[in-house]
C-alpha cells in the first residue's frame, strides 16, 4: 500500500514538474500577441554576436503563421490600419504594439507560397525574385481602404529595400491609396531602412496614387522589438496628435 502510495505521489509530482517545464518552454517562445492570437518571434533575446545581423533566421515556413490565421481585423469605424508582411515574427511583433496604442484596424499580406523556414532558402529564393522582378502572388482579400487616412505599412528589410510581398501588395492596391497618410515601420538586421520609404513613393506614383503623406519612419532592430515600446509609444503620438 505504502509503495502504491509513494508512487502516486511520485508519477503526479513528476508530471506537475514536467507541464510546467513544457508551459514555460512555450510561454518563452510567445513574444506577444496580435488579434489574441500569439506570435513567435526567434530573433528576439539574441545577442547581436548570435544574432549576426539577422542572418540564419529560421521562420515557421509559414510565415509566421503555422498555428494562427492569418491577422485580419477590420471594424466600420477605424481612420487608420496597419497593413504588414512578416516572416519570422519580427515585423509582426512590432505591429502588435502599434496595434496595441493606436487601435487602427489590421490586415496581414499574405503570399500564395509562403517562405521557406530556412534562412538559406529564402534568401536564393528572394534573389531571384529581384534579379527577374518576379515578385510573390498575394494570396488574400483585401477589403475597400477608401475609409481609412492613415496606413501604417510594416515590412522587413530584405536587400536594403521592402520585403517583395509588400512591393506585390503595393504593385497591386497602390491605386487606392491616393490622399492618404503614410506611416512606414520596419524591422532590419542593423543595416537600417535602405531605401524602402523612396521604395513605396515610386511605386505608389507608378500606381497613380496622389497626393500622399509621409510620417517619419520606425526603423527597429529585428532582435529588440520588445525593447521598442517607448520609441512606439512616442512615434504613434507623433502620429496620432496630428491626425488628418
Ligand atoms: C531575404 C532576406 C534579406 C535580408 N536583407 C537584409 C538587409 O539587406 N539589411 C538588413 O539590415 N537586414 C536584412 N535582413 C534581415 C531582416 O530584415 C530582419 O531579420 C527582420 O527583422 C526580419 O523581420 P521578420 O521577423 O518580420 O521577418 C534580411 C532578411 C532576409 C530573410
Amino acid at each position: 500500500m505504502l509503495i502504491i502510495v509513494i508512487f502516486l505521489i511520485l508519477g503526479i509530482g513528476g508530471t506537475m514538474i514536467l507541464r510546467h517545464t513544457t508551459n514555460t518552454a512555450v510561454d518563452r517562445q510567445i513574444a506577444g500577441r496580435i488579434s489574441e492570437q500569439p506570435i513567435s518571434a526567434p530573433q528576439l533575446g539574441k545577442t547581436d554576436s548570435l544574432w549576426r545581423n539577422g542572418s540564419g533566421t529560421k521562420s515557421d515556413g509559414k510565415d509566421t503563421n503555422s498555428k494562427n490565421k492569418p491577422t485580419r481585423k477590420i471594424t466600420k469605424n477605424a481612420r487608420s490600419i496597419i497593413i504588414y508582411f512578416s516572416r519570422s515574427g519580427s515585423t509582426e511583433l512590432l505591429a502588435s504594439k502599434i496595434a496595441e496604442k493606436t487601435h487602427a484596424d489590421i490586415l496581414e499580406i499574405v503570399v500564395k507560397d509562403s517562405y521557406a523556414a530556412n534562412y538559406q532558402r529564402t534568401l536564393s529564393r528572394a534573389n531571384s525574385e529581384r534579379e527577374n522582378q518576379d515578385y510573390p502572388k498575394i494570396d488574400m482579400k483585401v477589403p475597400s481602404l477608401s475609409q481609412y487616412n492613415t496606413i501604417y505599412l510594416g515590412y522587413p528589410i530584405w536587400a536594403m529595400t521592402l520585403a517583395h510581398p509588400m512591393i506585390s501588395f503595393l504593385n497591386s492596391y497602390g491605386k487606392t491609396f491616393s490622399n492618404k497618410r503614410i506611416a512606414p515601420f520596419m524591422t532590419q538586421g542593423g543595416y537600417g531602412q535602405g531605401n524602402s520609404v523612396q521604395r513605396i513613393q515610386g511605386i505608389l506614383r507608378n500606381q497613380g496614387s496622389r497626393n500622399n503623406t509621409f510620417t517619419r519612419p520606425l526603423v527597429v532592430d529585428g532582435n529588440k522589438v520588445d525593447q521598442a515600446d517607448q520609441r512606439v509609444t512616442r512615434w504613434t503620438e507623433q502620429i496620432t496628435n496630428s491626425s488628418n
